[in-house]
């Protein structure tokens, strides 16, 4: 069963197209990984997905209704949440403040601050509960982000680019917690550029270039795939 399905969804600031009438679906448990070069619309689409801009046309289903015009906030509360590329850093709170305020979606003050804890534990940032993010390394900003999508008990999560900046090694983390997220049952969309960490992670993947999707299929599918190779490397060999 598809828990989300964008159909013909288009983005315009002015005269760009951004997104350019894409379509697909995600199965409920699925992994879909997200690849295109800087500027293909990924973010954008996030957006179009997760009620922060409204598509100029098309639409988005989750769980078989449809949720434009939906706001952020209550797409959250019914388990649609994303993540953002630039790590927002909220400098006077502690990581615990950071996803306690997430938890508070769906429980009250005390259990909240427990599940928080709890989540904190889970991400692997377990004795830094009470560092600003501003103190945390790039690698564990990354994972406080995680932990602050996790803390909403989402059905969806739409990450984008959590991995990006890493080292390969840096990487491990965060894709064990995706993992384990997902042997739980959620359902991830996420935004990567680093190809072997996305590669590894998605069942199935989509390809976006200036706007449009160029490709459909396994990882191993769009290692071979002739416009995606295209799209990422140019096609300069003169006839
Ligand atoms: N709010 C906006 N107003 C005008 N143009 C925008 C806006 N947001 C994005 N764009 C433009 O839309 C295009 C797609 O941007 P987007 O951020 O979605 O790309 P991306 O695939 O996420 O890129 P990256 O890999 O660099 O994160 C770019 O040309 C960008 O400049
Ligand atoms: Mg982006």
């Amino acid at each position: 069963m598809a828990i989300l399905e964008v159909e013909g969804v288009t983005k315009r600031f002015g005269g760009l197209v951004a997104v350019d009438s894409v379509s697909f679906s995600v199965e409920k448990g699925e992994i879909l990984g997200i690849i295109g070069p800087n500027g293909a619309g990924k973010t954008t689409l996030f957006g179009l997905i997760s009620g922060f801009l409204p598509p100029t046309a098309g639409d988005v289903r989750f769980e078989g209704r449809s949720i434009v015009g939906t706001p952020p906030h209550l797409l959250v509360k019914q388990g649609l949440v994303r993540s953002f590329q630039i790590v927002q850093t909220f400098a006077d709170m502690s990581t615990l403040d950071v996803v306690t305020t997430a938890a508070l979606v769906r429980r009250p003050l005390r259990e909240a601050i427990d599940y928080a804890a709890l989540i904190l534990e889970r991400v692997g940032l377990s004795g830094k509960e009470f560092l600003t993010p501003k103190q945390l390394s790039l690698q564990d900003k990354k994972l406080l982000e995680v932990a602050k999508c996790v803390a909403t008990d989402p059905r969806l999560i739409l990450l984008d680019e959590v991995m990006a900046g890493l080292t390969l090694a840096e990487t491990e983390a965060p894709l064990a917690v995706v993992r384990e997220l997902n042997a739980q049952g959620v359902t991830i969309v996420m935004i990567e550029h680093v190809m072997p960490v996305i590669m590894r992670a998605a069942h199935r993947m989509i390809v976006l270039n200036f706007g449009a999707k160029i490709a459909e299929g396994t990882p191993q599918q769009i290692l071979e795939d002739k416009a995606v190779k295209d799209a990422y490397f140019g096609d300069h060999i003169d006839a």
